[in-house]
């Protein structure tokens, strides 16, 4: 399949997962799992590692990929540890497409090889985020660009997948520009761009520094399409201020943090609650936590789960939200004409219910009857 066709076939079923997201307010829409705690780095301001874990056993990876699926999961990301470091790792990721979830890797990229990335295309892989903090490798972190640039030349020649790169700002990364010479390298070889701001040990921020907060804007714009969740991290710019942020975190509920044994987790960062095991969660437990309010919620930076929040947010209050996202506040008019147009389709205009129905038939998941798009109904 060309790269085209199979990016085109990406947007689709990414446009499904959010159309499934809109629709089932309790349904997960990321889970990260972890088949290996191993990792062959030590990257100082990580506590998700361990030198001695044993792989988790592929029956057992995929027994869980299947509970996540019949959970309706839409996103499943192997992340670690180093998940490159589990044998099997590319079966992992056909069998969650196969499942029929959107599949994804988190990786320091050390083990990607040109054999390795068209394994991950044979399989299905979906999406792969690169973590890269530096230019050159120092004591704090040894993913550099000096050593990776090359596997992002081999992903960017071979890849079928999309590519993100992650960089990250704070906590004593002793050179921030290194995060925007990053970004634009990424941005060169036409691969996406996030940057995440280091946490403490309970995912709480560790206050930027006046230079740290100037890389992060200017990462921010640079430039990056229009229709992006990532674009939007109004969460960073009020942290990277030392600003608490109002949201609600649908941790265990629509993100869903699951451990080398098999327990659900809030995120990598609050380990230790609900610690259900993933085999016995339930829609009842996906209720309870979508509801429930977590107290480190205000200072927290873990990007992932914030973005999957902002679902529910524009889910419950569409226009306010996309206000907020794109516009000056109660003008709709500051919004782009794009955004605008969405608006005047499928929230306020006359035939809102009209526009919903036909494009929930063309995703194969029907529009909201009732619970979501509540405000402007
Ligand atoms: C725990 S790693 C696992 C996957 C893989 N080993 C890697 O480094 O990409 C997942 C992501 O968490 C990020 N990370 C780890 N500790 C962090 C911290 N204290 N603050 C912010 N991000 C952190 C890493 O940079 C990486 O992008
Ligand atoms: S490479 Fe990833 S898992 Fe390993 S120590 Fe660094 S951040 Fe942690
Ligand atoms: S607010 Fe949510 S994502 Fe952030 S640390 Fe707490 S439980 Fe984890």
């Amino acid at each position: 399949m060309t790269r085209t066709l199979r990016a085109f076939g990406r947007r689709v079923r990414q446009a499904r997962t959010l159309a499934k997201a809109f629709q089932l307010p309790h349904q997960p829409v990321v889970a990260q799992i972890i088949p290996t705690r191993r990792c062959n780095l030590s990257c100082t301001y990580c506590n998700e590692y361990d030198r001695v874990s044993e792989p988790v056993p592929l029956e057992e990876m995929r027994s869980r990929i299947d509970r996540l699926a019949d959970l309706g999961t839409g996103i499943i990301t192997l992340s670690g540890g180093e998940p490159l470091l589990h044998p099997q790792a590319a079966e992992l990721i056909h069998h969650i497409r196969r499942r029929g979830a959107m599949a994804t890797i988190i990786t320091n990229g050390y083990l990607l090889t040109p054999e390795v990335i068209r394994a991950l295309n044979d399989a299905g892989l979906d999406s792969l985020q690169i973590s890269i903090d530096n230019v050159m490798p120092d004591a704090v972190s040894k993913k550099s660009l000096k050593v990776l640039d090359q596997k992002l030349r081999w992903l960017a020649a071979h890849a079928r997948f999309e590519v993100t790169v992650n960089a990250v700002l704070g906590g004593g990364m002793p050179h921030a520009e290194d995060a925007l010479l990053i970004a634009r390298r990424a941005r060169d070889l036409k691969f996406q761009c996030t940057v995440g701001v280091i946490h403490d040990s309970h995912g709480q921020l560790r206050p930027l520094t006046r230079r740290e907060q100037d890389v992060l804007r200017e990462v921010a714009a640079l430039d990056r399409p229009l229709f992006s969740f990532d674009r939007y991290n109004r969460f960073q710019e009020m942290l990277a201020r030392g600003e608490p942020c109002a949201w609600h975190c649908r941790a265990g509920s629509r993100y869903l943090y699951v451990c080398e044994d098999g327990l659900v987790h809030y995120c990598s960062q609050q380990r230790g609650y609900p610690a259900i095991p993933l085999a016995t969660y339930t829609v009842e437990d996906l209720r309870r936590e979508h509801a429930s309010v977590k107290s480190c919620a205000p200072y927290c930076t873990i990007g992932c789960v914030h973005r999957v929040a902002m679902i529910d947010e524009l889910r419950d209050a569409p226009v306010e939200t996309l206000q907020a996202w794109f516009g000056s506040p109660g003008s709709p008019t500051g919004m782009p004409l794009p955004v605008r147009a969405l608006v005047g389709l499928f929230v306020t205009g006359r035939t809102r219910r009209l526009a919903r129905r036909a494009a929930g038939r063309l995703l194969g998941a029907p529009a909201p009857s009732g619970g979501g798009w509540t405000r402007a109904d």
